[in-house]
């Protein structure tokens, strides 16, 4: 059994690994913070886990009784580590055990054995995701993890963390306009695995956040279009030192989405991943209602033509779309507009599994937003009708 640490916008995590692990993988046990999932091997999970934008870690985890010394005993192979050891602990959910007993059991049991051994986590707290890469706990089989739900306790140690460094290297090695919304990597990952993720095409390229992820991804063919020729040049020339490292063809043109009917690839594209303008960042001082209809009433217009485009050349794969919504004076204000477009053009797909308790919003979308900022992101899979 394997465990995921999801995201605190852990809708949009279970998605993603359900779209991922829909053949094989079954529910164990889901909440906010912890999914536990069965009937998947080892070597498929660690094929596809590192193409997933919204897990923070995953635990190999088994089914264990309440006496923590005896799982201790069992599970943390002392013969197997050097006389000095670097190791976690980390508690998942509601437990009468803290991380200040975890850590007195655990060193009576491992200085009963012989050994000197570091607990590293620290003010006990569970550790980051920096701390495990940093100390290399994930080869030494030593950030130990007990999830404790209200029937049963499970245990282990961590088997894969994601690769913070080389998202943020790949977000911030972009040149950027901090005055527009910016895809982040790890949300245009989440958005590919939801489409399907083959051959993919965004219609509004600019930084090709998404093309890249895809060819991350190992996606063998990518689509771009966009209105600005800089936009469209800077991609191909990015794409093109891409290559030297991955091997995939692309297809990037000059192109007003709004005329999007005029495209003659769409028949290669099996989904489109796209954000448009989220529009401009808008700060406590400025942001008004007048302004976000002004942005809306603008979005709207686009979208109208570019699902009527898309329905005219009969576009049968996923779109997987973000569109904003504007926080003001602690209301969301949503993009009212585009409901009606989409279900004019399309049918929605559900994000999230039957089996568990939570659920998208009334419009079949998820939802992602930091508290810091005033516009969000309202993410959709759609389908033409
Ligand atoms: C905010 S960016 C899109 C974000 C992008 N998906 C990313 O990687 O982060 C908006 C892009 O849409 C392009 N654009 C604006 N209007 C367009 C239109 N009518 N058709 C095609 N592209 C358009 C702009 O040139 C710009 O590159």
């Amino acid at each position: 059994m394997f465990a995921f640490e999801l995201w605190r916008e852990f809708k949009l995590s279970i998605a993603e690994i359900f779209k991922v692990f829909s053949k094989n993988g079954n529910t164990v046990f889901c909440d906010k913070k912890i999914l536990i999932l069965d009937g998947i091997s080892k070597e498929e999970l660690l094929k596809k886990v590192k193409n997933i934008g919204w897990s923070i870690k995953v635990m190999k985890v088994s089914l264990v009784d309440n006496d923590i010394e005896n799982i201790l005993q069992k599970n943390i192979w002392l013969e197997t580590h050097e006389w000095k050891f670097n190791y976690a602990m980390n508690i998942f959910w509601k437990s009468e055990i803290g991380h200040k007993e975890l850590l007195r059991i655990s060193k009576k049991i491992i200085k009963e054995h012989g050994k000197n051994p570091r607990f590293i986590n620290q003010d006990f707290k569970n550790i980051s995701s920096v701390a495990i890469i940093k100390e290399a706990l994930i080869k030494k089989w030593t950030d130990f993890n007990f999830i404790f739900t209200w029937e049963k306790t499970y245990f282990w140690h961590t088997i894969f963390v994601q690769d913070i460094y080389g998202y943020s290297n790949r977000d911030y090695g972009k040149d950027r306009d901090m005055n527009i919304g910016m895809l982040p990597p790890k949300l245009a990952q989440m958005m590919i695995n939801i489409s399907g993720w083959k051959n993919i095409y965004d219609p509004f390229v600019w930084l090709w956040t998404v093309l890249i992820e895809s060819v991350y991804m190992e996606n063998k063919k990518v689509y771009g279009s966009d209105l600005n020729e800089r936009m469209v040049e800077t991609s191909k020339n990015n794409l093109q030192n891409l290559k030297k490292y991955f091997s995939f063809d692309s297809n990037i043109i000059f192109q007003n989405a709004k005329y999007i009917h005029e495209i003659d690839f769409l028949n290669e594209v099996d989904a489109i991943v796209t954000e448009w303008y989220l529009w401009e960042i808008m700060t406590q001082n400025n942001i008004s209602l007048e302004r976000i209809e002004k942005q809306r009433k603008k979005l709207s217009e686009l979208y109208e033509w570019f699902f009527s485009g898309l329905k005219k050349l009969n576009f049968n794969g996923n779109i997987v779309i973000s569109f904003p919504f504007w926080e003001m004076k602690w209301k969301y204000f949503y993009f009212e507009e585009i409901y009606d477009i989409i279900n004019t053009y399309c049918k929605t797909e559900k994000l999230l599994p039957e089996n568990i308790e939570f659920l998208e919003t009334k419009s079949g979308s998820l939802l992602y937003k930091r508290d810091s900022q005033l516009v969000g992101r309202e993410i959709f899979c759609l389908q033409l009708k």
